[in-house]
């Protein structure tokens, strides 16, 4: 079947910057089906051709050395752009035209992508189901729809239902780019395409899980947006929880999108509410400094740029196993990394009593340094029975052949445009997540928050977040890869 994917928000960065790269090394690949159709509309004017050449541009740029102009010769026609204001039902009913013109009456799948300004996304939905674009009979009808979901339980919750009014669950594909990342996907084969892992991950053997995101960048230009979201918005209610859910699921029966969301969605179901005190014991924030001067910041704002959490999984694998969860833009370096921390050895025979097996631990580092490492003890030679923490490393960028690692955004397409939705966020998965979140923006604005400490950039984050590890008797896995 032929295909067409509608980019709405064209000439917005994500597209020229994303979307049109990954849909270009598809084509390269020769992964996209056959007849494939891209149309970007936005309220530019632009002429086909014109909008190619800058593409084009923007394509050599993003997509770097496995950019090749014949390759791209072959593509190039099959883009197309609609003028079109979101606003407008009148440029629906163009665009429907458009569609059938360019699609020549052919049954073709559609994909609406909306990678518009989230104010839009309703509006968007509300006049695709107007113009008759959400019909299914002459092919399929899909929309992939960006982050963020909402602002907050409430709005994700009325988004849901006034998507649902046009489209299907079973159509709706809620975008997280990081599941779109190889290696988040490779935590299910590491997990369930294995034996010897499954008998430890468990309350039995892991002492606790930590989950980190570390960002170097700052929020440059982007205080319109951050400093309304802030840090569990911006990284919590979705990365953050996706990474946790695939390390704390049960295993599926099928790897189909429904089994794989249904076991994703108990670990949000399993998650201990706070309350109280909890939120001062069991919550840390920052701001870095410096943040109040960024343009566009206004005086005295309070928002988070750095969060620690740590949540319990109320079930029979992790009861009394805490999920240590930390963000930040600021910090010492970018890495993505999880860290599964095995129990001490219950009785130490080697060298100072006082040592434990500390350097038991899985390392599974997500970016850059896409690998995993298992660390254990090993005698050091020559001394006594002396030991230290040694590790195996399993590097992913070695067995790409040299190349790059696919972008998250190459995958997720394909999925969308095959019908496969394992890798996107179902509507129950997103309130889920929010209902964890919101209590906690809700208690941070509140009398008991605990307090926005400053921090230096550069560094992990505010040095009383080590603090609060310490005091727990842990420690933070602070590498840079
Ligand atoms: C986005 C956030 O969703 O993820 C950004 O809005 C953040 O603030 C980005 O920088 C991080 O993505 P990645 O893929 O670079 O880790």
């Amino acid at each position: 079947m032929s295909n067409t994917i509608v980019i709405f928000g064209a000439s917005g960065d994500l597209t020229s910057r994303k979307l049109i790269p990954a849909l270009y090394q598809l084509h390269a690949k020769g992964r996209l089906p056959k007849q494939t159709r891209i149309v970007g509309v936005s309220r530019s004017e632009f002429e086909h051709d014109e909008w190619r050449k800058s593409l084009r541009e923007t394509t050599a740029k993003f997509a770097g050395k496995v950019f090749d102009s014949k390759k791209w010769d072959s593509f190039a026609p099959n883009i197309y752009y609609q003028p079109g204001d979101i606003k407008d039902a009148a440029s629906f009913q163009s665009l429907a035209s458009f569609l059938s013109e360019i699609e020549e009456g052919q049954s073709t799948g559609r994909v609406y992508y909306l990678s518009t300004m989230p104010q839009l996304y309703q509006t968007a939905i509300e006049q695709l189901g107007a113009a008759g674009l959400a019909c299914e009979d002459n092919g399929t009808r899909r929309v992939i729809i960006e982050k963020p979901f909402g602002t907050d339980l409430k709005t994700a919750k009325e988004l849901n239902r006034s998507i649902h009014h046009v489209f299907d669950e079973d159509q709706i594909y809620r975008i997280d780019h990081y599941l779109g990342k190889e290696t988040v996907q490779n935590i299910f084969a590491l997990r369930f395409a294995n034996s010897i892992f499954e008998p430890l991950w468990n309350r039995n053997f892991v002492d606790h899980i930590q989950i980190t995101v570390a960002e170097e960048v700052v929020i440059g230009r982007r205080a319109g947006y951050y400093d309304t979201s802030g840090i569990l918005r911006d990284m919590f209610q979705n990365h953050l929880l996706q990474l946790m859910m695939i390390t704390a699921m049960e295993p599926p029966a099928r790897f189909d999108a429904n089994m794989v969301r249904g076991e994703k969605v108990k670990v949000l179901h399993a998650v201990r509410k706070m309350s109280g005190g909890d939120f001062a014991t069991q919550t840390v924030r920052g701001q870095y400094a410096g943040y109040l001067q960024e343009e566009g910041v206004p005086p005295g704002s309070q928002t988070a740029t750095f969060a620690a959490l740590k949540l319990y999984c109320d079930n029979w694998r992790w009861q009394g196993v805490p999920f240590y969860l930390r963000s930040g833009k600021g910090m010492s370096c970018r890495t993505t990394q999880i860290v599964i921390q095995f129990k001490d050895v219950p009785h130490m025979l080697f060298g100072d009593k006082n040592h434990t097996s500390i350097g038991n631990r899985l390392v599974i580092q997500v970016q850059p340094a896409e690998g995993i490492q298992m660390h254990f003890e090993t005698k050091v030679p020559d001394a006594g029975m002396k030991t230290r923490t040694s590790h195996l490393d399993f590097n992913f960028q070695d067995t790409v052949g040299g190349g790059a690692m696919p972008d998250a955004y190459q995958r997720l397409l394909l999925d969308a445009v095959q019908g496969d939705a394992s890798l996107f966020s179902r509507g129950d998965e997103v309130e889920l997540a929010w209902g964890i979140i919101d209590p906690i923006l809700e208690a941070w604005r509140s009398p008991a928050a605990p307090p926005l400490l400053q921090y230096q950039t550069g560094l992990w984050g505010p040095p009383e977040a080590n603090e609060w590890m310490l005091n727990q008797k842990r420690e933070w896995f602070d590498v840079c890869p």
